[in-house]
């Protein structure tokens, strides 16, 4: 892939995609097959970078693995079987492969120390360091808060009662993973619902979880494969081709196999509640997630209004929500976007500028924006840089589609990291995109 690209107005997107597998969903399929003796097939995985890191640790830690297109194959010897790691385990750019590891790797017998890119190495991990201590976890960050964090051996954890200072599933899925191997009883209460990717696929793999009134309870247990796991199309890449059309004329496209998990969907159930025209076909369950086909015509929106209770199902999908909300006609407004800082990069801090730099009027206060739109919008001609942060170059690369001149984006190549398949897919819908 290049590493720069223009991109530049089109209209009449159109055509017909099948989206790639979802982030979140492989990385815990491929640690769960790690976790459980015997093999698991992971059927449409995500091939992205911070997917392949996640399986290259797994590999590390003594399991057989084998990819064949968008199909893992995993053959583990079990907890009790696994191995100290003889190198550094790498995670490259995701929060999310470092903080689920670090979970259940603290409730082990052997050292390990986790490292990431530099932007991994720059991003909070006190969130889980703090509730693994407690459990009696020997987890520490290396400069401050941030990683390589090094573990040492575990002489047993114990459950503990977790009342979650931030709403985030990474940190709730990592405290879940380290009760799996502890003693006793471990409850996690959300502060906000996020997704429950791990709870579902806990289930699947028969671990005794249970959850009610937002508080989610786990006991030690002894994880057994189901064999065969099938992974849903990722909502958070086909917000992308959502959005595109949504704000380009006389468009029409269909996007198959959409994972639709209730705790994920929120963007699109805004998109709907703003006139959006989008119809959900052929919903069906995939183990355990429902997916489903979606039909997409350029829309005339309402403007939004969205309030923090909300924003851990959309927090991924909020770059391309402030660039739609400059789109249209109206003021929209978001509350609670602190979390946003803390992602590949500051994103709250980058989208502000991106959208001042093409001329939108954003008010912003602390972790609130106000981003005040047109519908008629034509953007004039910027260079934007990705920061290395996939969702920030497609989110910029969306925004050239209102750009006469066109918009170019420098250091895509971290698109790679979530949807390799990117650049491609957006050509075949229609997307003007050439080398920058
Ligand atoms: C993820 C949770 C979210 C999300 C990230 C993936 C996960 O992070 O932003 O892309 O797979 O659990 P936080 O839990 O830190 O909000």
């Amino acid at each position: 892939m290049t590493t720069s690209l223009k991109s530049s107005k089109r209209n009449n997107l159109s055509g017909e995609i099948v989206i790639p597998g979802d982030k979140s969903i492989s990385h815990r399929a491929i640690l769960f097959g790690l976790l459980s003796k015997g093999k698991t097939q992971i059927q449409g995985s995500q091939n992205s970078e911070d997917v392949l890191n996640s399986l290259n640790v797994a590999r590390l830690l003594g399991i057989e693995t084998k990819v064949k297109s968008s199909t893992i194959f995993l053959d583990s010897p079990g907890v009790e079987g696994l191995s100290a790691p003889t190198t550094d385990l790498y995670f490259g750019n995701s929060g999310t492969g470092m903080r689920l590891f670090a979970g259940f790797l603290s409730s082990l017998n052997f050292s390990s120390t986790l490292t990431g890119d530099a932007s991994l190495s720059n991003r909070p991990m006190m969130r889980i360091i703090d509730p693994l201590q407690k459990m009696g976890a020997k987890i520490s960050a290396s400069y401050k808060e941030n990683p390589p964090l090094k573990i040492s051996p575990s002489s047993g954890l114990k459950g503990i009662t977790y009342k979650m200072p931030i709403a985030s599933a990474q940190v709730k899925s990592s405290i879940l993973l380290a009760g799996l191997n502890a003693e006793g009883k471990t409850l996690v209460q959300e502060k906000y619902a996020t997704r429950d990717h791990t709870e579902r696929m806990m289930k699947t793999f028969e671990a005794n979880i249970s959850s009610s009134n937002g508080i989610i309870e786990i006991e030690k247990s002894d994880l057994k494969t189901p064999g065969q796991i099938e992974v849903p199309g990722d909502f958070s890449s086909a917000a992308f081709f959502i959005s595109a059309c949504l704000i380009s004329e006389n468009s029409e496209i269909k996007i198959k196999n959409v994972g639709i998990n209730e705790t994920r969907k929120a963007f699109l159930d805004c998109l709907l509640d703003m006139r959006a025209n989008i119809d959900l076909t052929n919903i069906r369950q995939l183990g355990n997630e429902e997916v489903a086909d979606l039909v997409i015509k350029s829309s005339d929106l309402l403007p939004a209004k969205i309030m923090e209770d909300i924003v851990p199902n959309l927090i991924d999908e909020l770059p391309l929500f402030f660039l739609i909300a400059s789109l249209i006609e109206g003021e929209s407004e978001f509350v609670g976007l602190s979390e946003l800082k803390h992602k590949e990069s500051d994103r709250l801090s980058i989208m502000i500028s991106n959208l001042q730099e093409l001329d939108v009027e954003v008010h912003s206060n602390e972790d609130s924006l106000k981003i005040v739109g047109k519908n008629d919008r034509i953007f004039s001609d910027g260079v934007f840089d990705s920061h290395g942060d996939h969702r920030i170059a497609m989110t910029m690369l969306v925004a050239g589609l209102r750009s006469p001149k066109g918009v170019i984006v420098n250091n895509i190549d971290c698109i790679n990291t979530s949807f390799p398949e990117f650049v491609d897919q957006a050509k075949t819908l229609g997307f003007n995109l050439n080398n920058g």
